[in-house]
């Protein structure tokens, strides 16, 4: 299953990214790639906008990990400093990943062995002020 929406705006990315959340339950593993700049970090926020309400105060965890407290709680992961997927194995990412929230993985290719098999890629082309093209693929 595989959806591709173009959005023009910055407010229809993020009205996207707020349409998606609804569909996330804590356990889902949510997989962001496309280039700096491309809206990943806005699209985690926006979720977390939509899910927690405006104003989210997050732990300093890390700074490659933000944990949004809240039922259920979001995990921001952002693995573009990892360049070695063995360095991922130190990061004590356990709990992010134990099942009881959302989490959201920037740059996951760079330790695709944290990502669960099962869960949403979503790709983001577009840069600057330009429109945004989004594809969402579920991945089972
Ligand atoms: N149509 C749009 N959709 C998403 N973001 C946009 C759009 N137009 C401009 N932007 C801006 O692009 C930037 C994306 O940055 P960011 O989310 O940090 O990217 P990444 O995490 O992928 O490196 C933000 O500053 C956002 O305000
Ligand atoms: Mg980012």
């Amino acid at each position: 299953m595989e959806e591709r929406v173009i959005l023009g705006t910055e407010r229809d990315f993020e009205a996207f990214a707020a349409a998606f959340s609804r569909r996330l339950h804590a356990g889902d593993v949510v997989a962001l790639s496309g280039p700096l700049g491309s809206g990943k970090t806005a699209f985690v926020r926006a979720v977390v906008r939509c899910l927690h309400g405006a104003d989210q105060s997050y732990s300093p965890t890390f700074t490659f990990w933000h944990r949004y407290e809240g039922t259920p709680a979001i995990d921001h992961i952002d693995l573009f400093r990892i360049d070695d997927p063995r360095e991922s194995a130190e990061l004590g990412l356990e709990e992010a990943l134990d099942g009881s929230s959302i989490v959201l993985v920037e740059w996951w290719r760079n330790a695709p062995e944290l990502v669960a098999e099962r869960r949403y890629e979503i790709e983001i082309e577009g840069s600057g002020n330009g429109p945004r093209v989004v594809s969402v693929r579920r991945v089972t």
